[in-house]
């Protein structure tokens, strides 16, 4: 066997690991669009500001949900600087295998992931929602946020306003691309 043949088996070898791979990534990124948002992941270096602005709310007691968690890195950052439970729900089980990849890596069991379409999720118990999703789903969520959210929870929305909690809005962020937007219905 020449040196030409094993490069030649060599290419061929990873072009069959590398496309089954980015056949998953496509139907996977194709999937979170459909649902309602693309996965854009909020910045690292705007984490800890978001978080800051809702720190009274980030006691050891309270139930932090993430809709539309992506790889979870939102979730992952309050659980583990703030001591509480934080649950992550995603459309896209790819993202989910990730979030829980890194979870188990960094050691937090108390933040916890699953695949569920956000309209499908439970809002009674959470105390703080993050959500960084499309206008058209969250507007489809406009009767969960209104009728099944605790009036005290506090409703965070990166990158787009909730135009039917604008009179509730407290707080807004300046980021570096997008602003971000903190509603409480009891204020
Ligand atoms: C813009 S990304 C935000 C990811 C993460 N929250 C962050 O800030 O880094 C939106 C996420 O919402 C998910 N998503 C879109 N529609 C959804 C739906 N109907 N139910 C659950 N997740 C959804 C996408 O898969 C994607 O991961």
């Amino acid at each position: 066997m020449t040196f030409g043949d094993i490069i030649y088996l060599l290419a061929i070898t990873l072009e069959l690991l590398f496309l089954p791979l980015l056949a998953i990534y496509i139907i996977s990124i194709t999937i979170s669009w459909l649902y309602g948002a693309p996965y854009v992941a909020t910045r690292k270096d705007e984490l800890s500001e978001l978080v800051e602005k809702a720190k009274k709310y980030l006691t050891k007691n309270a139930q932090f949900i993430e809709l539309g968690c992506g790889d979870g890195r939102i979730t992952r950052m309050v659980v583990r600087d703030y001591g509480m439970k934080g649950v992550g729900y995603d459309i896209n089980p790819l993202l989910i295998v990730v979030a829980r990849l890194l979870t188990r890596f960094q050691r937090l069991p108390q933040a916890l992931f699953y695949k569920k379409n956000v309209l499908d999720v439970d809002l009674s118990q959470a105390d703080i929602i993050y959500l960084y999703l499309l206008p058209p789903i969250i507007l489809t969520m406009k009767n969960k946020l209104l009728n099944t959210v605790k009036k005290d929870a506090l409703i965070i929305s990166h990158a787009f306003k909730i135009p039917y909690l604008e009179k509730y809005l407290i707080e807004q962020a300046d980021g570096v691309k997008f602003k971000t937007y903190y509603y409480n219905r009891s204020k």
